[in-house]
Formats: C-alpha cells, sequence, structure tokens
C-alpha cells in the first residue's frame, strides 16, 4: 500500500484532481448510507480535513464499522473534484487500512461539541480536536516568528540555566529544588536547614526569569535574547497566570528607555503580522468559533502606533474615572499596583489602542530597574494589551553600580549572593534595557481563547500537574 507516497492533507487540498494519493489521519466524522460513506480525515496539518468517499461495495461491513471518530486509518485511492461544497477535492478511495481502532463507547471526544472546562480534563487527548489542532499550530508559528525575528536582527539567542540560586523579580514565589530528604532534613548547630548538604550546597529554585544572566550576556555580546520556561509559585488561579509558563527574554546593551519601547512595539506587531499571513485557516476558525472580534482586534493594533503614558498620568486618568463613577473592584491611587481591569480600563474604554506604561513607583517594581532623578519612580515599562492587561513587563536597568548596590541593601536582598550580577555594573557598565513578553500571554491575544491554560498545552497551575 505504501508504495506511494503519503502526502500530508495541506498539500493534498491544494492539488488537482487525478492523482493517485496515500493518505493517512485519524478519523473526525463519518456520515452517509448503505451504499456510500463520507469520512472526514484530518492529520494535524491543517484545520481543514479531507473528505474520504468510500462505497460499500469495495469495503467490508467489518472494515466500515471500525471506521469510527477517533480511528487512524490509511487510505489510498484517487483525488477527484468533489461535488459538495466546502472542498475543491476529495479522495475516491480504493483501499482503507484501519491502523488504530477506536472504542465509540469509551472515546472522550465524540462530535457532539465539549466545553473547554471538559475537554481540561483530558488534555492528553484534547489536542486531537480543531480547537487545539489549531491553538498548537498558532503556537508553533509564534515560536517560529519569534525566533525569526531576533535571528534577522542579529540578536544572538542565549540559553540561561532554569536552576537557579535568585530571585530575579524579587516576588519570593519559587518553586525549590532539592535532592533533600524531606522526612529527614539535615540541620546545623542552630537549627536552620543546612542547605550545604544540598545537591548544588545551597538553597535552589526554579527560575522565575531569564534576565539576570541575560544582562551577562547583553553586557558581553550586545544584544540577545532568551526564549524558555519559568516557574512561579504565585497561588494566582486566573484565567492569565500559569505556575510554568514560557517567557522571550530580549536584553540590549546601548538601549535606552525609548529603545526599548520602540523595539518591544516592533517585536509584538511583527508577530501578529506573523499570525494574521501565516496562521489565516486556523485564525478563521477560532474567530467563528470562540471569538467573533479577534481577527479585526488583531489588525487593530498593528495599524497604530502604541500609547504612552506615565504610571502617574495613568493614576490620574483612573482616579478620574471612579469620579466619573466607573465602578473597579480593587482601589487605585499613586503607589499601587494595577489590577488587570485598571489596564483594561485604559487601553479598551479610555484609549482604544494598546498602551506603553512607564514610569512605576520603584516600590512596586523590582531591584534593577533604572531610578528616574524625581527619587520615586523608575524607568519600568509594561505593555498593556486589549483584553489581556498586561502582555510585556521591562524596564531600563539600573547602570550605576551605587545606585544599584544601594537599592539592594535598601530592599534587605542579599548582596553575596548577587555579587556576579553586580560584576556587570563594576566591569564597562553601559547603559542597557529589556523586556520579557509572557508567551501564554501574546498566545491569548493571538488565539482568541479566553483562558491561559487552553494557550499551553499541558498547563500547570495550583493543584494541577497532570499529564
Ligand atoms: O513582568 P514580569 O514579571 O517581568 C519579568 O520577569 C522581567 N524579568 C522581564 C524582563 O525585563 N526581562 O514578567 C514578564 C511577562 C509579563 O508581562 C507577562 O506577560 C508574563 O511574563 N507573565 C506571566 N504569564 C503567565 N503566567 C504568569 N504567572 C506570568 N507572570 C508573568
Ligand atoms: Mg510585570
Amino acid at each position: 500500500m505504501d508504495s506511494i507516497h503519503r502526502s500530508k492533507i495541506k498539500a493534498l487540498l491544494t492539488m488537482e484532481p487525478g492523482a493517485e494519493v496515500l493518505a493517512k489521519g485519524w478519523v473526525r466524522t463519518k456520515r452517509g448510507n448503505k451504499q456510500v460513506k463520507f469520512i472526514a480525515l484530518n492529520d494535524g496539518s491543517t484545520i481543514n480535513n479531507i473528505q474520504v468517499v468510500a462505497n460499500a461495495e469495495l469495503f467490508s461491513e467489518d472494515l466500515l464499522k471500525k471506521v469510527t471518530t477517533g480511528a487512524s486509518l490509511s487510505v489510498k485511492g484517487t483525488l477527484v473534484a468533489s461535488p459538495g461544497s466546502g472542498q475543491a477535492v476529495e479522495i475516491q478511495a480504493s483501499e482503507i487500512e484501519v491502523l488504530g481502532e477506536c472504542d465509540p463507547m469509551r472515546f472522550p471526544l465524540q462530535k457532539k461539541d465539549t466545553t473547554l472546562e471538559f475537554l481540561r480534563s483530558v488534555a492528553h487527548l484534547r489536542l486531537r480536536t480543531n480547537t487545539f489542532g489549531a491553538v498548537l499550530r498558532i503556537r508553533n508559528a509564534m515560536a517560529f516568528a519569534i525566533h525569526k525575528f531576533f535571528n534577522e536582527k542579529g540578536f544572538v539567542y542565549l540559553h540561561t540555566p532554569l536552576i537557579t540560586e535568585s530571585d530575579a523579580e524579587g516576588a519570593g514565589d519559587m518553586f525549590q529544588v532539592t535532592t533533600m530528604d524531606l522526612k529527614n532534613i539535615p540541620l546545623d548547630k542552630k537549627g536552620n536547614v543546612d542547605f550545604s548538604k544540598d545537591f548544588f550546597g545551597k538553597k535552589t529554585s526554579l527560575t522565575v526569569s531569564g534576565q539576570l544572566e541575560g544582562e551577562l550576556g547583553a553586557t558581553a555580546v550586545g544584544e540577545i535574547y532568551t526564549f524558555g520556561p519559568t516557574f512561579r509559585a504565585e497561588n494566582s488561579n486566573t484565567p492569565r497566570h500559569l505556575a510554568e509558563f514560557w517567557m522571550i527574554e530580549p536584553e540590549m546593551a546601548f538601549y535606552d528607555l525609548e529603545d526599548n519601547m520602540e523595539l518591544a512595539e516592533e517585536f509584538v506587531k511583527y508577530l501578529v503580522s506573523y499570525a494574521l499571513d501565516n496562521c489565516m485557516d486556523d485564525l478563521r476558525f477560532l474567530n467563528d468559533k470562540y471569538d467573533e472580534g479577534l481577527i479585526e482586534r488583531m489588525q487593530g493594533v498593528i495599524g497604530i502606533p502604541f500609547q504612552r503614558v506615565t504610571y502617574t498620568q495613568a493614576v490620574e486618568i483612573l482616579e478620574k474615572a471612579v469620579a466619573d463613577g466607573v465602578k473597579f473592584e480593587y482601589p487605585v491611587h499613586w503607589g499601587t499596583d494595577f489590577q488587570s481591569e485598571h489596564e483594561r480600563y485604559l487601553v479598551e474604554k479610555y484609549f482604544g489602542k494598546p498602551v506603553i506604561l512607564i514610569d512605576f513607583p520603584k516600590d512596586i517594581k523590582a531591584f534593577y530597574m533604572k531610578q528616574n532623578e524625581d527619587g520615586r519612580t523608575v524607568r519600568g515599562m509594561d505593555v498593556l494589551f486589549p483584553k489581556i492587561g498586561e502582555i510585556i513587563g521591562g524596564s531600563e536597568r539600573e547602570a550605576s553600580l551605587e545606585k544599584l548596590e544601594a537599592r539592594i541593601d535598601e530592599l534587605g536582598m542579599s548582596r553575596r549572593n548577587l555579587e556576579w550580577y553586580i560584576d556587570t555594573r563594576r566591569y564597562g557598565s553601559v547603559p542597557h534595557s529589556g523586556f520579557g513578553l509572557g508567551f501564554e500571554r501574546l498566545l491569548l491575544f493571538v488565539t482568541g481563547m479566553a483562558n491561559i491554560r487552553d494557550v499551553i498545552p499541558f498547563p500547570r497551575t495550583p493543584k494541577n500537574a497532570e499529564f
């Protein structure tokens, strides 16, 4: 049967009728009557199925019975023009082999529409649905586009460690990594845990960010980016937080905040354009099924300059909104960290476009951000998107050795563990900047999915690490 080369369904759907073809895939649906069966076959290469026409005369009843939703098939036949609407060609089958049967009584993904919530409980199989096929292909396209973007700009892809001693963001929500026997933890004379007995001889955790090592790279080869998993033990059960998520962190020597904002804006616009140019079949499917405004919203952000506004101006806008009767769940005044309701108000209601917020109070931002002359704000930037809120967080970095050390002390952080980082400011310090794009936040935007658990194949959230 395999003397003909197998074609992917994506390719078959664009071929001229007449050829002898071999297709392999999984059955989405089967319908028809005693004389003829119509099988919708999908192999994951595209959201679209190819229709296989099986004349009952050619195939035993026993074989056709095994062609059920979820079963895998190898199908040989002639590609013919399709009289039905919806597809140009279909396969008139001459040989069908059932590669793997799929018990219709037990297979959880039947034709009837299932909720996204139910699908999360069968995340090992949900990848087989149209929805997750579309999400996975877009996810793949975005990962490729990210590497393409930076490669074309001459950035170096830097691999930063996942196991680390430092809490880059200072939020203290790290997953500890240890090989110690939890039933028999070694203690020192004072009764504290003796980490010298642990695998690395010190207390280690999974990283919350590759930035600090990224800065070492940027101050060596100029412009780098990281792209890897990061881990945060925040106990936030929201549609926008994961305990394990992927982040892209470019870091650039000689960039000030202005340059940083320009790069961030160009970067996300490039990615959204790439999705529109390369993933239209999947986008149309998701647009029609989940989010009617998806494609329009994507086109909207690439066409306009983002709004730049300082934190202080944004607080004034939000305070005025509250005075005018807008109700927020969380209070807002100078010094508070914005909640996503505030971010979305600014983006969706007030400006009607993506917003770049800058110059935050230093007390709500990490130790490494460049301090402004006013003594109370830092050169941070958050990029806020419609429906998502914060999609990017970044800053110009504090390049002055004295100011950096003073800030570390002020926050009561240990300088000893950070000497390697502080060395960047001792030896040839340069102005530099960077930011982090949350990969799954980007995917929320370019898939229209409402819950971050539905844009990563195997989500990790509090009390959920199955599959
Ligand atoms: O704003 P964050 O915490 O910034 C950093 O980690 C910096 N070190 C980045 C840098 O300057 N190199 O995180 C960056 C982005 C956020 O804007 C958000 O998109 C995403 O990472 N993010 C999360 N995504 C999913 N789940 C979570 N729990 C996330 N926390 C942050
Ligand atoms: Mg942030």
